[in-house]
């Protein structure tokens, strides 16, 4: 008998009990996921043509949670400061990440600049933002460090927000400042982006799709062993099939299996079994990933992803000189 509470957390929004860094079909560069992915264009500094990112998925594919591991990594391996803003519906976004940027700057690096002058609304918002951004900017450089700029649901922001955020990443960018974009977006802001190629040159896009397999499981056993319970293997292919990839799913069925294993050390398939009887909404297909017909690319052809190369075991990305994306996005006019 054990007497742990299910460690799983099946609420969108909330932090898994084990984060599983998933690889994706556009990521395409690295042998890791998107998060590794992100932290290695990072170390390469802003000539990387994947430091700014634009992570689009349908609901509860997991966004949200994608960011607080990001941001959790780049403080503790990379020493960076790291500011997660979840955007809301109309809200004028510049102002509030603007307070965020200089109360997290001063707090970390003791840089009473960063921290002075209040919340600015309306067209001073921007460029108040960019000259925070560069002073950030310019002390991070100093330390080694980097800022990174998370946003959440960017889709959600009024007429152009998005987009001035975007300008603004490529303005630091031209001005080779370590501070880096994050934004995650629902998969019609990406196809527009794409349409429109704005940002093509600076924004790297990546879809975030179901998990396979194996990222299902690893959803569901790290967290248990951790506690000293086991899935049977029965059990675990029942939960795998029946999340349908969804992250979400995979953290309702873990906490209901668990729970209907009433602190017996071994979940079995009749646990699963009882568990999924008690599902409100289970997901359908893997359609429930709101990927359907969406293939997000304006992307420099990459001689990655041959045939019979397992995505992991690419090859590593290791500067930008490879792949000859640098002078357009130099040379890209600024706002
Ligand atoms: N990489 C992951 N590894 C393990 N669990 C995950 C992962 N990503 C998401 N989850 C879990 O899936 C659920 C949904 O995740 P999250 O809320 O981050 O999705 P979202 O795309 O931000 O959703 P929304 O569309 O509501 O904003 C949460 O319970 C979260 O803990
Ligand atoms: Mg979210």
């Amino acid at each position: 008998m054990h007497s742990c509470p299910p460690p799983y957390r099946p609420f969108r929004g909330a932090d898994p009990p084990h984060f599983v860094d998933r690889t994706s079909e556009e990521e395409d560069l690295g042998t890791s996921g998107v998060v590794g992915n992100a932290l290695e264009a990072y170390k390469h500094g802003p000539s990387d043509v994947r430091f700014h990112r634009l992570v689009a998925s349908g609901p509860a594919m997991g966004k949200t949670a994608l960011l607080r591991a990001l941001c959790r990594q780049v403080q503790a391996l990379l020493g960076w400061a790291a500011v997660l803003h979840r955007c809301r519906a109309k809200e004028r976004a510049m102002g509030l990440v603007r307070t965020q940027v200089g109360a997290r700057v001063s707090r970390q690096w003791g840089d009473a600049r960063a921290g002075a002058g209040g919340f600015v609304d309306g067209d001073a918002a921007w460029s108040e933002l960019k000259a925070v951004l560069e002073h950030c900017g310019r002390t991070a450089s100093e330390l080694g460090r980097g800022l990174l700029i998370a946003l959440d649901d960017v889709d959600l922001l009024g007429a152009g927000e998005a987009e001035a955020f975007g300008y603004l990443a490529r303005r630091l960018t031209l001005e080779r400042l370590p501070v880096a974009f994050v934004m995650t977006c629902r998969p019609w802001l990406a196809r527009r982006f794409e349409r429109t190629g704005n940002f093509s040159g600076t924004v790297w896009t990546s879809a975030l799709g179901p998990f396979d397999p194996g990222e299902a499981r690893e959803a569901i056993v790290v967290p248990a062993v951790e506690r000293g319970v086991e899935f049977e293997d029965r059990a675990l292919e029942l939960a795998c099939a029946a999340a349908c990839g969804s992250p979400l799913a995979v953290q309702r069925i873990g906490f209901a299996s668990w729970a209907a294993a009433s602190g017996r050390p071994s979940v079995g398939a009749a646990e699963v079994e009882e568990a999924l009887a008690g599902q409100v909404d289970p997901p359908t297909s893997m359609a429930a990933a709101g990927l359907d017909g969406w293939f997000p690319i304006d992307r420099p052809a990459l001689p990655l992803r041959s045939p019979g190369v397992s995505k992991h075991a690419r090859p590593v990305f290791s500067s930008r000189a490879g792949v000859g994306q640098g002078p357009r996005e130099l040379a890209a006019p600024a706002r």
